[in-house]
């Protein structure tokens, strides 16, 4: 058995636990475990941008951390903990600087300052952006830095199951994909960082490794799940393929239209319109296709045209790749077929903000970005946010970890037990998804997709949701009796697929159960059953935790305290 040793292993090389790596390397040894090349990860699938006051477009007028601040909470429909998010915003300005000064190559001004678009549910133009692929840039500058201070890389290794000892983490187990041995990590400070799990659904923009593996993973050791029902469909997505058609797009003066040529955002947000918060603006789309105002009864269009081919080239070069590859449709010329589809997990890890950011309620293991709920997204994030707190947290992350300095590793003979048992475990579950005659993963995996589509969607109601429930109950006794060949274990690709499987099983029915529970509308989670926001029952964080019985929800309070709470209206 190989048995590696660190102070720290950040689970994960996207954005996220790269900068919490860059943060810890020269003072601890620091390793980041990934499930593919750091490269790729999905932080690199980022397009619009990364939201700082910087203040640079508008003349004359003057942005702010507060602004920022204001919309972002706003923006959550007040499920936003207001500390945390004033946080994000004035360290903003710093995190993009300090990006550029890594070498982030962002689009400018002509005076030569960072440029700024306008996004949704923002007050000011503040998404700074490379064209319109803002992450794939960012990754590789803050990936280049990894390289150049000598963080320690595994990649292509697969995180099965944490390492737990009383209430410390003190390692983990995971796969190397391509010989398919067991390989134990150990370290009393575990980052995950695995990003989110949008590939519950079949509808994602996600890419397919987002699958949940660190929520599973601490889900399974007993820590509870964050504002899971809090999904966000993101409005744009292209027809057919579901990937990213950016915000930046609307940012950038794009216009949504129904079958009858009519910027039907006129009837929800007269004010903002394109421009409205992402809930906002999903909801509106499916509401015309609903009612029999969408093309082939499935799409809007975003129209670019009147753009002109210069600004499209310059600022959204990407996007005029993807459609026409994609969709056949070049939007020089033609609008771009878009429908709602999922886009980002506002919920997660439940992880502090006060005393050791980013730790969970287990000792010495952390959680960052999307795998985490700090919570700075509440109810639904405004665009250009997230890949703000990447970078943001991440260096917060790393400073916690640095403060509490290197551990003593836990006795030895205490973790031996633990670890034998827990590589008795994983053995037991692959002899008997081996013996098993059950379905393959592949049929589970779309019976669970297709529940969460149909029935945890954009509009949600009890019936559905208990319907979504049940067919999960029933996703689960098939994923116990499922089939898999797991005696060859060299890049077994259907065998990884399978343990993904195992993540995003478990997470599907929090969010589904928390969906269910949340009787109430508020940001992303809209209940036709409960169409208004229930500020006396339910302005506060759902928890679940897995016990013997079946699910439970616990409730925790949201920070208040900066700025007032009102009804949104854009
Ligand atoms: O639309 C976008 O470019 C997505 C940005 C984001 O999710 O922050």
């Amino acid at each position: 058995m190989k048995v590696e040793e660190f102070n720290a292993l950040i689970v994960g090389g996207g954005l996220s636990g790269l900068r919490v790596a860059i943060e810890l390397v020269d003072k601890m040894s620091t390793a980041v475990i990934s499930k593919v090349y750091p490269l790729r990860s999905h932080s690199g699938a980022a397009q619009g941008g990364i939201n700082a006051s910087l203040g640079n477009t508008e003349a004359g007028k003057e942005d702010s951390a507060k602004n920022h601040a204001y919309d972002t909470v706003y923006g959550s429909d007040y499920l936003a903990d207001q500390d945390a998010v004033m946080l994000l915003a004035e360290e903003a300005p710093k995190i993009v600087i300090e990006l550029e000064s890594m070498g982030a190559p962002f689009s400018r001004l002509d005076s030569g300052l960072i440029a700024q678009r306008p996004f949704g549910g923002a007050g000011f133009p503040r998404t700074c952006y490379a064209g319109d692929r803002t992450g794939h840039a960012l990754l590789h500058t803050v990936y280049e830095q990894c390289v150049r201070k000598g963080v320690k890389f595994y990649d292509e290794y697969f995180l099965i199951d944490l390492i737990k000892v009383g209430n410390n983490v003190s390692g983990l187990i995971a796969m190397d994909i391509a010989t398919g041995e067991l390989v134990v990590f150990r370290s009393e400070m575990v980052v995950l960082a695995t990003g989110g799990f949008g590939r519950i659904y079949q509808r994602s923009t996600n890419a397919i490794i987002n699958t949940g593996d660190g929520l599973g993973a601490a889900f399974r050791a007993g820590i509870p799940m964050q504002d899971c029902e809090f999904v966000q469909f993101h409005p744009t997505t292209l027809y057919g393929t579901n990937i990213l058609m950016t915000e930046g797009a609307r940012g950038e003066g794009g216009l949504l239209y129904n079958t009858e040529g009519e910027r039907f955002m006129k009837k929800v947000a007269s004010k903002a319109m394109e421009l409205a918060p992402r809930d906002i603006v999903a909801r509106a789309i499916e509401t015309e296709i609903m009612e029999g105002r969408g093309f082939e009864n499935s799409y809007v269009h975003l129209d670019l045209t009147h753009l002109g081919r210069e600004k499209i080239m310059e600022r959204l070069p990407g996007i005029r790749e993807i459609s026409m590859y994609f969709a056949g449709v070049d939007p020089i010329e033609k609008p771009i077929p878009v429908q709602p589809g999922q886009h980002y997990s506002m919920g997660g890890i439940a992880s502090k903000y006060k005393g050791d950011f980013g730790e969970t309620p287990l000792n010495g293991l952390y959680s960052i970005g999307e795998t985490s709920c700090v919570s700075v997204h509440g109810a639904n994030r405004l665009g250009g946010n997230s890949l703000l707190e990447t970078v943001v947290f991440g260096r917060y992350v790393g400073r916690a970890i640095l403060k509490k300095g290197k551990q003593k590793t836990l006795a030895q003979g205490d973790v031996k037990k633990v670890v034998e048992n827990a590589l008795g475990i994983i053995e037991d579950l692959f002899k008997t998804w081996n013996s098993n005659t059950g379905k393959k993963p592949v049929e589970i995996r779309t019976a669970m997709k297709n529940t969460m589509d149909v029935n945890v969607g954009v509009y949600r109601v009890e019936e559905n949701l208990l319907k979504a429930v049940n067919d999960l109950q029933k996703v689960q006794k098939d994923f116990k009796s499922m089939s898999i060949e797991t005696d060859d274990r060299k890049f077994n690709y259907g065998l990884i697929r399978a343990l993904e499987l195992r993540n995003m099983v478990d997470i599907a029915e929090v969010t589904a159960f928390a969906a269910l529970w949340r009787k109430e509308s508020r940001g992303a989670h809209f209940r036709t059953d409960y169409p208004k926001r229930d500020d006396e029952q339910f302005l506060v964080h759902s928890l679940v935790l897995q016990k013997k019985e079946g699910l439970i929800m616990g409730t925790k309070p949201v920070t208040l305290g900066i700025f007032e709470v009102k009804e949104r209206a854009y």
